[in-house]
């Protein structure tokens, strides 16, 4: 049996990548920070219905954090076929007023922490003459950038870059590959107003199905031939340039509108 680590597996899209991945025949060890609870109800489920599910618990915020998780995993398995890099922080800010703090927790917990974690995959959890996968889950924006979210953006910009050399660096050990996925969920101010809209604002005119993100990471992690690549999967939004994130272009709409 094929084993992946989906890190931030307790809500949303990680859980959803957990739950494809355990219906596909993987053992899926979910990564979990503060949510405890979400982490092992979600295991529980996949046991409940015959999957092979652990929780693992630990902080992304610094390389002893990222060390501390792989050793964890390393009590679990002596062999990881895939990591879904699918954590991070999705903090508001500008080129004008981004804080140093804000911007490197950004950058620790989404950039660094996904390479740092690879790292330690191809070091350790991947046998002499096997094969991994590692997938960095990276935002439609990389492809369609716009100055909102300015330090997050610039965490999935550099992890974008980082697919290539990651792949080159890693191989023949690791494939290494990305997906960038379009608006799935209301965050951050949004209201479900504003969310209803702006996930609608690609091409095929609806929001993102995280179900059809997983299913590009189960297909890019079972497809041997595929590296250093990344997979769009966002309705066409990264075609569809804005002056600013969809979510305040739509508030501005909605002003517009009410008396
Ligand atoms: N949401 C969207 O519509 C959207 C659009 C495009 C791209 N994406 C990308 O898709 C991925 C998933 O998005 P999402 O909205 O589902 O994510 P999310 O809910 O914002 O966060 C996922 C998990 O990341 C974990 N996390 C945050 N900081 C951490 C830290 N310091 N250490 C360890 N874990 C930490 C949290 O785990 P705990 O709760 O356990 O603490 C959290 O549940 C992200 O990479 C995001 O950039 C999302």
């Amino acid at each position: 049996m094929k084993t992946v680590l989906v890190t931030g597996a307790a809500h949303r899209l990680g859980a959803c990548i957990a739950t494809l991945f355990a219906q596909s025949g993987w053992r899926v060890l979910c990564h979990y920070d503060r949510s405890q609870d979400a982490a092992q109800a979600l295991v529980g489920h996949l046991r409940a219905a015959g999957h092979a599910a652990q929780a693992v618990q630990g902080s992304l915020q610094d390389e002893a954090g990222c060390q501390a998780l792989m050793a964890q995993v390393q009590t679990q398995t002596d062999r990881l076929d895939a990591l879904v890099n699918n954590a991070s922080t999705f903090i508001d800010d500008t080129g004008l007023d981004f804080n140093s703090a804000q911007a490197l927790q950004q950058l620790r917990v989404n950039l660094l922490a996904p390479l740092l974690l690879t790292r330690q995959m191809a070091r350790d959890l991947v046998p002499d003459g096997a094969q991994g996968c590692a997938l960095h889950i990276l935002d439609q924006k990389v492809y369609n950038l716009n100055p909102d979210y300015f330090s997050y953006t610039v965490s999935k910009l550099a992890l974008e870059r980082a697919v290539a050399l990651q792949a080159q660096s890693l191989a023949p050990r690791l494939r290494v590959c990305g997906v960038a996925p379009g608006l799935m969920y209301l965050s951050g101010p949004q209201t479900a107003d504003n969310f209803r809209q702006a996930a609608s604002a690609n091409l095929m005119r609806r929001p993102t199905d995280p179900q059809d993100v997983a299913r590009a990471c189960l297909f890019l992690a079972s497809t041997a031939s595929i590296t250093g690549t990344v997979l769009s999967v966002d309705n066409g939004q990264h075609l569809v340039p804005l002056p600013r994130d969809i979510m305040f272009v739509v508030d501005d709409l909605l002003k517009g509108l009410s008396p």
